[in-house]
């Protein structure tokens, strides 16, 4: 399965610091022979912006959020028929930074996906486990219980959406999980989805927490990382390009 690199630009940017970011990446990914799919995750307001920039090109790009409605009053919100009107392919759901400051639950989490999906965007759905959930053993039970409200909500369709498993404690800290407790989640993450796939091997699973230059190349050789979901290091062209780079070659 190729592989996905996704960044999430998080609340950063500007229109000339955007495009210069984005000009650096598509020249960077010339150099890049058979290079993994690619994404880049931007505030709402630039979607405009990076359409126009990357339409044509093979980058894709997308939301980091999308409302669990339709339409009508719910100021603020963005629906998926907008972020489809705007070319996005992806649009993030249920990022750790939405449970813990938005309050976003399993059920809304899983609501955003059921709707990505209506509208033909695929939902990358963030699963991840506090540090204290870790210290006390429950990471799997968590990891498991998030990932079930997003199944039991969209059935079948579980096989369009992307994961990617997020440790809290790994997200923009520096403290990236070891390959080996990656994968253990990962594994745990693919099993729960195969059930509930009807067909196929089921979606690509993305690691995601202070992945970097240095550590995407051991993390992506893992047998069920199929990419990376990427904060601070989508943030500069020559770090985002060497993890693709990494991802290019991790087959
Ligand atoms: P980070 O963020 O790479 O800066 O840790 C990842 C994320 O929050 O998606």
């Amino acid at each position: 399965m190729k592989k996905l690199i996704a960044g999430n630009w998080k609340m950063n940017g500007s229109l000339s610091a955007n495009e210069s970011l984005l000009a650096e990446i598509k020249a960077g990914l010339v150099n890049v022979s058979t290079p993994c799919d690619v994404a880049v995750c931007v505030p709402g307001v630039y979607l405009s912006q990076v359409q126009s920039l990357l339409g044509g090109t093979s980058i894709a790009w997308g939301a980091q959020d999308v409302s669990a409605h339709e339409k009508g009053a719910y100021t603020g919100e963005t629906s998926g028929a907008m972020l489809r009107e705007f070319g996005c392919r992806y649009a993030l759901v249920g990022h750790s930074e939405r449970r813990q400051y938005h309050g976003e639950t399993d059920l809304v989490v899983a609501a955003k996906a059921q709707r990505a999906l209506a509208f033909g965007v695929t939902p990358v759905v963030c699963v991840g486990e506090t540090l204290a959930e870790r210290e006390s053993g429950d990471t799997m039970l968590v990891v498991k219980r998030q990932l079930a409200a997003v199944i039991h909500a969209v059935g079948h369709c579980v096989s369009e959406v992307v994961v990617a498993y997020e440790p809290v404690w790994a997200i923009g800290t520096g403290r990236t999980a070891t390959p080996e407790q990656a994968q253990e989640v990962h594994a745990v993450l693919r099993a729960q989805l195969v059930a509930a796939c009807t067909r196929g091997s089921g979606p690509r699973i993305l690691y995601g927490g202070s992945m970097n230059a240095a550590n995407a190349a051991e993390l992506l050789a893992q047998p069920d990382i199929d990419g990376g979901l990427i904060g601070g290091a989508a943030l500069k062209a020559a770090d985002f390009i060497a993890i693709i780079s990494a991802a290019s070659v991790a087959r």
